[in-house]
């Protein structure tokens, strides 16, 4: 594996630990090795130290087992350069011939880009200019993570970037929410049991709620940040991804394209969004969250003291098939809201007949499913219940699943099954080249509907609470309410 920003943050905290948790439990095969790249003139021997230093404090296995990481790392080598710079590419040529001769890995190679995005292009055309890309035997796959761009035009150039150099087959684009064993089992919930798909319609859905709430603010990421916000780094991705999933049609297997058929379909299927009824945006001001109090958005680092970038996105779209015709999906994401919690809940229509004496009736709501994604990583299903008594009186009781005490094993991270599925060449878990696109399709609609209007006064939401009122209205104006997961 060939990681290009070997130096960032990414490779210390998600790459490496992940790495290392794979060598630890024998997924890696004899011989795998790491040729970190970067611009951060470190010798071999320091990227070997940085990379031992990211393992002990981020692998979620712990303590480090020594003599595994001992053998891991004789695998890691370091290569520093520009990544325009051909002279680099071929030092990188001959360390790979190296480690084929010496460590016999057969030419398959992983690029990884863990990079600014705008070195994107550019690697992926010196990766074709010096025959890296293509040299010798073996398999060669590219693993881009995002953004993959920041809307339709510039993800169309990428792609046409990088399809002069790889075939689409040999494209694995990282979304890490579909590698989170939630996710995947959304999918093992509906298309494994046979009793929920016959009601996963517009006849027994009221609507979903789909939330991405993070307490966290921003971190370092302002300079980011400012030009992503939050329809471009959550929205676009990870939540059109989970919709994909909870609205598709039952593939008729688990083949890659044939999954990825159904996720676009959905995503085609999409009512372009009225920015004017269907969208709102917020950005946090100063607040407390879990007992501290913390910035505002305008006041975080590299953030413009007037900025219009929102950090809190909700939508309400329509799918226009026959599953859901008319059946709202309400998605959100916010930084800074009370607690990091991720969701899918499925709002099932109410009981058509309550055959109960009125007063018996207390406290019922409608069957509601709920997935959790993360934290407390389970399911729950909301049913009505009678309350023990020698009289008629019900109440709404829950059903629950937990991992934890289902499966007494601790799920690996997500970058660990996505970067072993790429060494397996299972591009199932990884957005195809037309998802990406149609993605930008939408949130591009967006842009351009909020450019048009004057942006709301921002902050309109003080941190610590669940996003602007607007959010509320609209989910009022409907008779329905968010939940507070
Ligand atoms: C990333 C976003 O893709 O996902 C971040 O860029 C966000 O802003 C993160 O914090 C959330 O991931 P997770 O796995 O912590 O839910």
């Amino acid at each position: 594996m060939v990681i290009f920003g070997a130096s960032g943050d990414l490779t210390a905290r998600k790459l490496m630990p992940a790495l290392y948790n794979l060598a630890l439990n024998r997924y890696l095969p004899a011989g795998f090795s790491v040729i970190g790249v970067a611009l951060t003139p470190w010798t071999e021997q320091e990227f070997k130290t940085h990379m031992s230093e990211a393992a002990t404090k981020y692998s979620r296995t712990q303590p480090v087992d020594r003599s595994v990481w001992q053998s891991f790392a004789e695998g890691l080598h370091y290569v520093a350069m520009t990544f325009d710079d051909m002279d680099g590419y071929g030092k990188l040529a001959a360390t790979l011939d190296r480690l084929d001769r010496e460590r016999g890995t057969g030419g398959n190679r992983v690029f990884y880009f863990a990079t600014l995005p705008q070195f994107f292009a550019v690697i992926v055309d010196r990766l074709g200019a010096s025959g890296v890309a293509r040299a010798g035997e073996g398999w060669k796959r590219i693993i881009v993570e995002k953004p993959f761009g920041h809307d339709l035009k510039s993800a169309q150039e990428l792609n046409r970037a990088i399809h002069a150099v790889f075939t689409e087959r040999q494209v694995y684009r990282i979304d890490h929410y579909l590698g989170k064993e939630t996710v995947q089992n959304v999918m093992v919930f509906r298309f494994a049991n046979g009793i929920f798909e016959p009601i996963w319609n517009r006849r027994y859905v009221d609507h979903m709620q789909i939330t991405v709430a993070e307490d966290l603010g921003i971190e370092r990421r302002g300079a980011y940040y400012e030009k992503a916000g939050a329809l471009r780094d959550i929205f676009q991705n990870h939540l059109l991804q989970l919709l994909s999933i909870v609205a598709m049609e039952p593939p008729a297997n688990f083949d890659a394209e044939v999954v990825r058929d159904e996720k676009v379909k959905v995503l085609r299927s999409i009512h372009p969004i009225n920015v004017e009824t269907d969208a709102v945006r917020g950005q946090y001001g100063p607040g407390w969250v879990a007992g501290e109090q913390v910035v505002g958005y305008r006041q975080e680092d590299q953030v413009a003291p007037d900025s219009k970038t929102e950090t809190y996105v909700a939508t309400r779209l329509f799918i226009d098939n026959w599953r859901w015709a008319e059946t709202p999906f309400y998605l959100r994401t916010g930084k800074r809201l009370p607690n990091r919690a991720s969701e899918i809940a499925i709002q099932f229509k109410k009981a058509p007949h309550l055959p109960f004496a009125k007063t018996a009736v207390q406290d019922t709501s409608p069957n509601l499913l709920v997935m959790r994604i993360q934290p407390h990583e389970g399911a729950s299903l909301k049913i009505a219940a009678k309350i023990p008594g020698p009289v008629m009186r019900l109440r709404t009781v829950n059903m629950d699943f937990f991992y934890g005490s289902s499966f007494l094993i601790e799920s690996p991270d997500a970058y660990e099954r996505l970067v072993l599925d790429c060494m397996l060449g299972d591009p199932t878990l990884f957005a195809r080249e037309d998802e990406v696109e149609r993605a930008w399709t939408l949130v591009d609609g967006v842009e351009a509907g909020w450019a048009a209007q004057p942006p709301p006064a921002l902050p309109n939401y003080a941190a610590g609470t669940w996003g602007p009122e607007a959010a509320d209205a609209l989910m009022e104006r409907d008779g329905r309410r968010w939940r507070r997961p």
